[in-house]
C-alpha cells in the first residue's frame, strides 16, 4: 500500500520505517530539511537502538521529503505524527497538528485516503482534524486549480501508539495489540489491510531483531474514534498509576521494615496484577505519562468530572523525587557544600530523552539546597548540554570524576553500564561511601559487603 507519514519524530519515524520494512511504499514528510537529509543518508536523528539497521533494511521502500505534494497524492493512508507540546497552561499545543492537517488537505489526491491521527491528541481531536481537513479541502476545491479532483475522498481514523522509547521497533513489530478507531467502516478495512503482516506475524523478521518465541497473532481492537482515543490515555494513565502504587506501598514498606522489591514480586506473580511496571524508585518521567495524565484530568474537567486516582498517581510520582533528596538529607544531615553524584540523566535507559526526567528535579533541588552536583549519563550528555544549559557545567566526562571526593552517589537511571560497574573500584574515591539506589536495581547485600552504606528511595 502507499503510505505517507507526516512528522519524523519518535512515533512518525518508527511508524514509517517499520511499514516500509513490511513492504509498503512509504514517504515521510518533515519540514526540517536537515533532518530529511540526514534520514535520506541513512542516519537517525534520535537515539533509538536498531533504528539505523531498520532504516537500511527498509531503504528500498522508503523516501524522505519536505514536500507534501510529493508525499500525499495517491496515498492510501496518511499518518499525522507531529509534535503536540504542552502549551503554557498545560493543554497540548495543537498548532502543528492544524497546519499539518491543512497541508494534507491541500495535497490529497486519491479515490480514498485514510488520514490517521497518530500524535497523542486530546480526546475529540479526530473530529477536529476531520473538520479542518474538510474546510481546507473545500476551500481548495473552490479554486480553479483545485477543480477536476472530485473523486477524492477521505476519512479520519485514530491509531494510538503504544511504543516505548528504547524498544520502539520491537514494540511496533511485535505489539501486544493494535488499536484502530474510526466512524467510517472503509477506513477500518484499509487499516486492517495495512497491518495484516503484523497482525498475522507473516513478515520475515529484521536480521537484528528475531521474532520472540512467544509471539502470536496480534489482537486487533477495531472500534469507534472516541474509544480509540480514550484507550491511549486510559492505558498510559493506568501504567503510570501502577508505578505510583508500587511507590506508595514502598513508603509503607520502609516504615514497617518490609522489602518493596520482594513485595512487588509477590504481588506481580498474581496474573491478575502482572509483574511489569511495578518497579519502585524515583518514579516515571518521559514525554508521555506526565503529559497524558495531565491531559486526561483536563479533558475530564471539561465534563465536570474529577479524576482523583489519576491525580493521586501524579502527586505520588512527584513526591518520589522529593523523597530522593530527603533520603540524602537524612543520611548527610547537611546538604550545603556536599558533593553528590547522579548517575543517569535520561528519563530511562536506552534513550537520550530528557523530558520530565527525574534527574533534572533531583539535581535542581540539590543545587537549591547548596549541594554541589556531578552529573553523568552514557548517552544523553550531548542533548543535555543543549536543553539544560544551566545544569551543563555540572556534567562529568567520566564515572571516576563523579565518585571523586563524593559524599553520596545516586543511581537515577538504571543504564546497563551502571549495573555492570565494578563498584569496588570506586568506593576508595568517595569521601563517604553512600549509595542511594533510585531504581532498586542494585544488590543491596553485595553493596554492603563492598563497604557502601546502601539506601534506597522507596522501601
Ligand atoms: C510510555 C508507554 O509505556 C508507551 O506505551 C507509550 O506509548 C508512551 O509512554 P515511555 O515513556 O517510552 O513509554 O517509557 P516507559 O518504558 O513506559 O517508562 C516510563 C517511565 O516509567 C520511565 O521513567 C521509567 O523509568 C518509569 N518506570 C517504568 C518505573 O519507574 N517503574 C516501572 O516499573 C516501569
Amino acid at each position: 500500500m502507499k503510505v505517507c507519514v507526516v512528522g519524523t519524530g519518535y512515533v512518525g519515524l518508527t511508524t514509517g520505517v517499520s511499514l516500509a520494512f513490511l513492504g509498503h511504499e512509504v514517504t515521510c514528510v518533515d519540514l526540517d530539511q536537515a533532518k530529511v537529509d540526514m534520514l535520506a543518508a541513512g542516519r537517525c536523528p534520535i537515539y533509538e537502538p536498531g533504528m539505523e539497521d531498520l532504516l537500511a533494511e527498509a531503504a528500498p521502500n522508503l523516501t524522505f521529503t519536505t514536500s507534501y505534494a510529493d508525499a500525499v497524492p495517491g496515498a492510501d493512508v496518511v499518518f499525522v505524527a507531529v509534535q503536540t507540546p504542552s502549551a503554557a497552561d498545560g493543554s497540548p499545543d495543537l498548532r502543528y497538528l492544524r497546519s499539518a492537517a491543512e497541508s494534507v488537505a491541500q495535497a490529497l489526491d486519491h479515490d480514498f485516503t485514510v488520514v490517521v491521527n497518530k500524535s497523542t491528541v486530546p480526546i475529540g481531536s479526530g473530529n477536529w482534524v476531520d473538520a479542518i481537513l474538510r474546510d481546507s479541502f473545500q476551500q481548495r476545491e473552490t479554486r480553479p486549480e483545485g477543480a477536476g479532483r472530485n473523486s477524492t475522498e477521505f476519512a479520519v481514523a485514530s491509531n494510538p501508539e503504544f511504543l516505548r522509547e528504547g524498544n520502539a521497533i520491537a514494540d511496533t513489530l511485535y505489539p501486544d495489540r493494535i488499536v484502530i478507531g474510526s466512524d467510517n467502516p472503509r477506513s477500518l478495512e484499509v487499516l486492517n489491510r495495512l497491518y495484516r503482516p503484523i497482525i498475522n506475524q507473516t513478515f520475515t523478521p529484521p536480521t537484528f531483531l528475531p521474532r520472540p518465541e512467544d509471539a502470536n497473532a496480534v489482537p486487533l481492537v477495531s472500534t469507534d474514534l472516541a474509544s480509540a482515543e480514550l484507550i491511549k490515555y486510559a492505558a498510559n494513565a493506568f501504567l503510570a498509576l501502577k508505578i505510583s502504587y508500587a511507590n506508595e506501598i514502598g513508603q509503607l514498606a520502609a516504615k514497617v521494615g518490609a522489602d518493596i522489591t520482594e513485595v512487588a514480586r509477590g504481588m506481580g506473580l498474581d496474573q491478575r496484577i502482572g509483574s511489569r511496571f511495578l518497579q519502585p524508585g524515583v518514579g516515571w518521567g518521559g514525554s508521555c505519562f506526565g503529559k497524558d495524565t495531565k491531559a486526561l484530568i483536563a479533558t475530564a474537567s471539561e465534563y465536570n468530572l474529577e479524576m482523583p486516582i489519576v491525580k493521586a498517581a501524579r502527586d505520588v510520582n512527584q513526591r518520589q523525587r522529593a523523597i530522593a533528596v530527603e533520603r540524602l538529607q537524612d543520611e548527610l544531615r547537611i546538604l550545603k557544600g556536599r558533593k553528590i553524584g547522579l548517575l543517569g540523566l535520561a528519563f530511562k535507559p536506552n534513550t537520550d530523552d530528557l523530558r520530565d526526567a527525574p534527574a533534572l528535579d533531583i539535581a535542581n533541588s540539590l543545587i537549591a539546597r547548596g549541594a554541589r552536583v556531578k552529573l553523568h549519563d552514557p548517552v544523553a550528555t550531548e542533548r543535555f548540554r543543549i536543553e539544560q544549559p544551566e545544569l551543563a557545567p555540572y556534567l562529568s566526562q567520566t564515572i571516576d570524576e563523579v565518585f571523586a571526593d563524593c559524599d553520596a552517589v545516586v543511581l537515577v537511571t538504571e543504564w546497563g553500564q551502571y549495573l555492570e560497574l565494578d563498584w569496588s573500584k570506586f568506593i576508595g574515591l568517595m569521601r563517604t561511601p553512600i549509595i542511594l539506589d533510585g531504581r532498586h536495581v542494585l544488590d543491596a547485600e553485595r553493596m554492603r559487603r563492598i563497604g557502601y552504606k546502601y539506601i534506597a528511595v522507596a522501601g
